[in-house]
Order: structure tokens, then C-alpha cells, then sequence
């Protein structure tokens, strides 16, 4: 084509010079973010991995899921894979507090950014990480305590469904709850133990402390709100009425707990927001330009009893 024909060919086409020549050098890479997600154990965790998944897809990001069927190891061998794949930032939901340094010691050498979502970590160096994104698990414990000892009048036998062993809302749930009720005296914890924060494992060890326990149970406290609903059917089956012959107290705020406490099952969840998508996302891109970024942001999370969910359903988001 010779320069005339060349230029009476680009007058013609105006919107291909200007897609040509007015595309933002950015846009030829797409960012590209790994996300090891703990598992898919729990309502909540549903709600958090959409969330993430969806405000990448907002935002054009290339995300690479990867879910651990709550298992530590198989977290490490995606993070690992996302180190090799050379991705740009690295989103962690840790199912345990300990065991990270070594892998995220490889992480930090690679230079990639990590953002942990909803779970904290122990480690003594803590730059290994940008940031953490979670509620304050310590003062649900302590809200859920509250709220308990005030309808049991400071008296009473409770079970406590703990969620996964060695997880920071297993251990700070627990101690929170336990601070809480030091209070008073009257309120005594007679069985607990964990239900791997699954509705099937909070049913089967309702079962079992019915069977020890019967009547002497006055309340349930669950660290979540499906093992809260699995103890829900294990009473029902025992003949026992949730919600009045047993208090049932948990945590979380899904919208199958906010339905149980409509029909009188459940008493009481103390929410912790799972949808952490936006939040992290904006963590990432903070770290990515070299801007300050807390150490950590904690949610904001409200307490429901039957009352306030009657109000609450409707507007749920998850
Ligand atoms: O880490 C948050 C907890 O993990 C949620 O309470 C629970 O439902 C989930 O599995």
C-alpha cells in the first residue's frame, strides 16, 4: 500500500487509530492476584470466597483460586504455585495460626505482597505479610458471652461447639467467651469440643453431648452459625425444642441463621462480616504502589437476637 492509499485508509477508520493509540500502557497486563482460600466448610466461608471472586472480576483481575479443603499443607503447595507463576499479590484466608514463616519467608524473597483475610498468623517477623483484614474474634467471644449470660441470668450449664483446632477464631472465640463468663460464677461450661467449624461435625458432637449430658444442657455456644444449626437438628431429633429448651448461641450472621432465629430456633448470632473482597482489594493495590497500609483493619460487626433478625432479614447480604 503506498502512502496515499495508506492514509485515506486510516482516515476511514478513526475508532481503530484511537484504540490503537489511546490505550493506557496498563491495560495490555491484566494484574494477576492468587487466592488460597481455607475450604468451603461453612456458609460464611461460601460468602467470603465470593466476595473476593466477584470484586476481582469488578476490578479485571486475573485471579487464581485455589482451595484447601481446609488443609495447612495443601495451602503452602498453592502458595508455592502462585510464587512460580510469579503472580503479582497474594491473598491468604490461613486455616491455622501457625506454620506460615517458611513459606512466607519464600514469598517475601519473591517480593510479591500478601494480604491475609479473615484469619491471623503467628509469626515473629511481621513483615512477612502487608496486612490483615478480620473481625476482632476475641470480642465476639466476649459478645456472645454477654449476651448468654444475661438471658440465662448468670445461671446454667453450657456446651461449647469450638471450630476448627487451631484456628484464630477457634482460639479467640473460646477465650473471649471464657472472659466473659469469669463474670459469673454461676455459668459453668460442661462439654466442649470441636466441630470443625462444619454443620455435619457441630450435629454429630451435639448428638454425643446429648447423650452424656440430656437435660443438663441449658445453652449451645458455637463458634459458628452452622455448627450452631447442626446442634439445632441434633436437639430437634433428641426431642428437645432449640431456642427454648436450650439456648442456642453463635457466631457468623449467615442468612440460614437469621432464618432460624425468625422461626425461634436460634437466639442470638453475633455477626462477623465476610465480605472482605473491596477491603482487600484496596490493600493490594496500596501495597502495590508503595503506599502505607495498617497492619491491621478490623471489621465492624453488630450482635442479633430474635428481635433484631425479624428486622434484619430482609436486607442481608450473605
Ligand atoms: O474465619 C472465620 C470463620 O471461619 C467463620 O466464623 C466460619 O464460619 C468459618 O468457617
Amino acid at each position: 500500500m503506498n502512502c496515499r492509499k495508506l492514509a485515506r485508509f486510516l482516515s476511514a477508520k478513526p475508532l481503530l487509530i484511537a484504540a490503537l493509540f489511546c490505550l493506557p500502557a496498563h491495560a495490555a497486563k491484566k494484574q494477576v492476584i492468587g487466592f488460597s482460600q481455607i475450604g468451603a466448610e461453612s456458609a460464611w466461608r461460601s460468602a467470603e470466597t465470593e466476595s473476593i471472586r466477584s470484586e476481582a472480576a469488578a476490578r479485571g483481575i486475573d485471579l487464581r483460586f485455589s482451595d484447601a479443603q481446609q488443609k495447612q499443607e495443601n495451602q503452602i503447595k498453592s502458595i508455592r504455585a502462585f510464587v512460580a507463576q510469579h503472580v503479582d499479590a497474594i491473598i491468604i484466608a490461613p486455616v491455622v495460626e501457625t506454620g506460615w514463616e517458611p513459606v512466607l519467608r519464600e514469598v517475601k524473597r519473591a517480593k510479591i505482597p500478601v494480604v491475609l483475610v479473615d484469619r491471623g498468623i503467628r509469626v515473629s517477623d511481621d513483615s512477612l505479610y502487608a496486612t490483615l483484614i478480620a473481625s476482632d474474634f476475641v470480642e465476639e467471644g466476649r459478645r456472645a458471652g454477654d449476651w448468654l449470660a444475661k438471658k440465662l441470668n448468670g445461671k446454667g450449664n453450657v456446651v461449647e461447639l469450638q471450630g476448627t483446632t487451631g484456628a484464630a477464631p477457634a482460639l479467640d472465640r473460646k477465650k473471649g467467651f471464657e472472659e466473659s463468663i469469669a463474670k459469673h460464677p454461676g455459668i459453668k461450661v460442661i462439654k466442649s469440643q470441636s466441630g470443625d467449624f462444619t454443620r455435619a461435625k457441630g450435629k454429630e458432637v451435639m448428638e454425643a453431648f446429648l447423650k452424656a449430658e440430656g437435660k443438663n444442657i441449658n445453652a449451645v455456644y458455637a463458634h459458628n452459625d452452622d455448627m450452631a444449626l447442626g446442634a439445632i437438628q441434633a436437639i430437634e431429633e433428641a426431642g428437645l425444642k432449640p431456642g427454648t429448651d436450650i439456648i442456642v448461641v453463635s457466631i457468623d450472621g449467615v442468612k440460614s441463621a437469621f432464618e432460624a432465629m425468625v422461626t425461634g430456633k436460634l437466639n442470638c448470632t453475633v455477626e462477623c462480616n465476610p465480605l472482605l473482597g473491596p477491603a482487600a482489594f484496596d490493600a493490594i493495590e496500596a501495597a502495590l504502589s508503595g503506599k502505607p497500609v495498617p497492619k491491621k483493619t478490623i471489621v465492624q460487626d453488630n450482635v442479633f437476637d430474635q428481635e433484631a433478625a425479624k428486622n434484619a432479614i430482609a436486607s442481608r447480604k450473605y
